[in-house]
């Protein structure tokens, strides 16, 4: 009987050592280790003998399956290195350093500018964070002082979902999330974060509203932080942005999250403030909401606002792109006009 195991594996090997595709392979397990296979036979009869002879044999031959299932999964490996060897050898040479004759892709203008403003106040200390475009009311609105049938509310109608969530109608929904996740800011060094985000509104579309735009907010909170905080800050980002003086215009605004509240206008930058359909002819355009934060709202973030200040600003985004570039209708932006869109560099 040891001798039919040791004549199992001389046939064995020779067989494999044969084979020259998976098929065969295949085939050659089914011949040894199938249902009604070679090795399945002994294993099989094995309860036909006496003790001793059962243990000896059963022991070599498990040995054997073994062996066979370990050569079989190594020839196959084999298999495939030829299988690749003899593909390169077949395939064109290909030359690597040949430049492409595809076009390159191109960054979305607001893409570019973004990156811009990023580049600017990271270097000034500011981290970077990402808001949720799909949101709670809570954190959209009663986080940011803008309690349910609050008027302001009217203001910036969007799209709510099924289950009660809505699509995100400024950054400022990020404000409440991300006080929670840095909190209090420690002495001397103040919390600075810039979120940039895509906004929804219900809006009728026209060459200067779209239901679809992005802003670009910030916030620095610390224990002592003033207006004048605020104004070199908004100053440093326009001229960096425009790389030239433009005129702006600073006047009180209304945000329930900001006291006081501003709002930073620049003269309209496609019709140098003569007025057109992108500035509603009045020369101006709203730009840069701001203000310092409303104690209510560092209070809701868990920041105390007696020790600590701050303020916050919601730069349009979409418009600060029109402007630097002279985009006259917002609705190029979405339009996926490649040709339109190409140009910004
Ligand atoms: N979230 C406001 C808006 O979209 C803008 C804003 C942000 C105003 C921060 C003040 C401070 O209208």
């Amino acid at each position: 009987m040891l001798e039919i195991v040791e004549k199992l594996k001389k046939e064995f090997d020779a067989k494999l050592a044969e084979s020259k595709s998976n098929d065969e392979i295949e085939a050659i397990r089914i011949a040894y280790l199938g249902k009604k296979g070679a090795v399945t036979d002994v294993l099989k009869s094995l309860k036909d003998m006496d003790a001793e002879m059962k243990k000896q044999v059963g022991q070599q031959v498990n040995v054997l399956k073994d062996e066979i299932e370990e050569k079989l999964r190594l020839q196959a490996k084999k298999m495939e290195e030829i299988k690749y060897q003899m593909a390169m050898e077949r395939a064109e040479p290909f030359d690597f350093s040949i430049p492409s004759t595809q076009e390159i892709g191109s960054l979305h203008p607001i893409t570019i500018v973004q990156r811009q403003i990023e580049t600017i106040f990271k270097s000034m200390g500011f981290i970077i964070e990402d808001g949720l475009e799909i949101q709670t009311e809570y954190n959209n609105f009663e986080a940011v002082n803008i309690p349910k049938h609050h008027p302001a509310r009217d203001m910036q109608d969007t799209y709510y979902l099924s289950n009660g969530q809505l699509l995100k109608t400024h950054t400022s929904a990020a404000q409440n999330a991300i006080m929670r996740k840095y909190g209090a800011p420690k002495p001397g060094e103040p919390l600075r974060v810039l979120f940039p985000g895509r906004c929804f509104r219900n809006e009728n579309i026209d060459a200067s509203h779209e239901n679809t735009f992005f802003q670009l907010e910030g916030m620095m909170i610390g224990d002592n932080i003033s207006i004048s905080n605020l104004i070199y800050f908004m100053k440093v980002l326009l001229s960096e942005v425009f790389e030239r003086d433009v005129k702006v215009r600073l006047r009180p605004g209304f945000f329930p999250f900001v006291e006081p509240g501003f709002e930073l206008d620049i003269n309209c930058l496609i019709c140098g403030g003569k007025g057109c359909s992108t500035c509603k002819q009045s020369g101006w355009l709203e730009l840069l909401p701001c203000g310092m934060i409303h104690p209510n709202v560092l209070t809701m973030g868990g920041i105390d606002p007696e020790k600590y200040t701050g303020f916050a600003f919601g730069l349009g985004l979409t418009r600060l792109a029109m402007m630097k570039y002279g985009i006259k209708d917002i609705r190029v932006l979405n339009s996926g006009n490649l040709k339109a869109l190409k140009q910004f560099k």
